[in-house]
């Protein structure tokens, strides 16, 4: 997600670690609640694939396995269908059908802008691409602040398009949500740190988690999470020092961005790590392809090609 602040941050206080340190959860001992693999396993799962990832085709039960085995877990956005079957011959462990797409697909200035009509449309695309893959939809903004019954209304829209779990922001105020979620088998990840969805309360996408109350509140959400029966959290946009303090003690990891390398998984926009967006970049968000320079080049060859006649050549033709 896009962060305009870019001040240095200073340590996080040193009672966030003892906060955190009652962080018991039921779920050390008691498997995450929610569906295995049953849906998608096996269906056009690439053999390749299913030999890099962390676990053949992942779960959130994976997920807290991969934390207990100390493997790392890989997470990525994704929209569309075309780019979904791309990701299910790669090893990576998740996708997150992020309400980001508001911004990277529809060109809006924050994700408010997704409603559940919008994610259940991507999730679908989603879901008919990523055979095999783990998939997580958000849920958009305020689709589970308006009591018990929509918010379960929201998520059985997102999992009957064929989500495996469900992502949404914040905990205090909604925890009844997240507790009937749990109970009713749907895998809940969590979102703390920066979450987008309050980008009107920070003035911007800001860092979270710099100050002592803040980074105190973070680490009581995270441990508040736990406690409610949440498989994952994303923690978006916070110190690295802090990231790494929230995970320890956790029993269910976190997958960062622009979180550190204290977190137990790593998440990017698909766009981002393609590098397809030339005029913003956030520091943490490297570009692993110049993705826009390949379009850009690739476009530039077709309309040369058609310009100068050589394109479709008659190979390219029918008889
Ligand atoms: O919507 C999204 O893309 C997200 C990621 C940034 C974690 O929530």
């Amino acid at each position: 997600m896009p962060n305009n602040d870019a001040s240095p941050s200073p340590p996080p206080p040193a009672d966030v670690a003892q906060a955190l340190v009652p962080a018991v959860s039921r779920l050390v001992s008691t498997p995450v609640s929610g569906r295995d693999t049953v849906s998608k396993a096996g269906v056009g799962k690439s053999a390749d694939a299913a030999g890099k990832s962390a676990c053949a085709t992942c779960s959130a039960r994976d997920f807290l396995r991969a934390k207990t085995e100390r493997r790392k877990l890989s997470m990525v956005t994704c929209y569309d269908y075309t780019f979904a079957r791309l990701l299910s011959k790669s090893a990576i462990d998740g996708i997150l059908v992020g309400d980001s797409a508001a911004m990277v697909m529809h060109g809006h200035a924050s994700t408010l802008s997704a409603s559940v009509e919008v994610m259940r449309l991507h999730t679908e695309a989603v879901v008919r691409g990523a055979a095999g893959k783990f998939v997580v939809a958000d849920m958009p903004f305020l689709s589970f602040r308006k009591g018990l019954a929509a918010g379960l209304d929201a998520a059985h829209v997102l999992m009957t398009a064929g989500a495996n779990a469900v992502k949404l922001e914040g905990v205090d105020g909604h925890e009844d949500v997240i507790q009937r979620l749990v109970q009713s088998g749907i895998p809940v990840m969590g979102h703390l740190g920066m979450q987008p969805q309050s980008v009107h309360a920070y003035g911007g996408f800001r860092v979270q988690g710099r100050d002592d109350d803040s980074a105190r509140e973070t680490a009581r959400q995270a441990m508040a999470l736990e406690e409610l029966g949440a498989f994952a959290i994303v923690l978006e946009c916070v110190p690295a020092d802090l990231a790494r303090q929230i995970t320890e003690p956790l029993r269910i990891p976190t997958i960062g961005i622009g979180a550190g390398a204290g977190c137990d998984g790593q998440i990017l926009v698909l766009q981002d790590l393609l590098g397809m967006n030339t005029d913003f970049r956030p520091k943490f968000a490297r570009p692993f392809l110049d993705g826009a320079r390949c379009v850009l080049d690739a476009v530039a060859q077709f309309d040369e090609a058609v310009k100068a006649g050589t394109f479709p050549a008659t190979e390219e033709s029918y008889s």
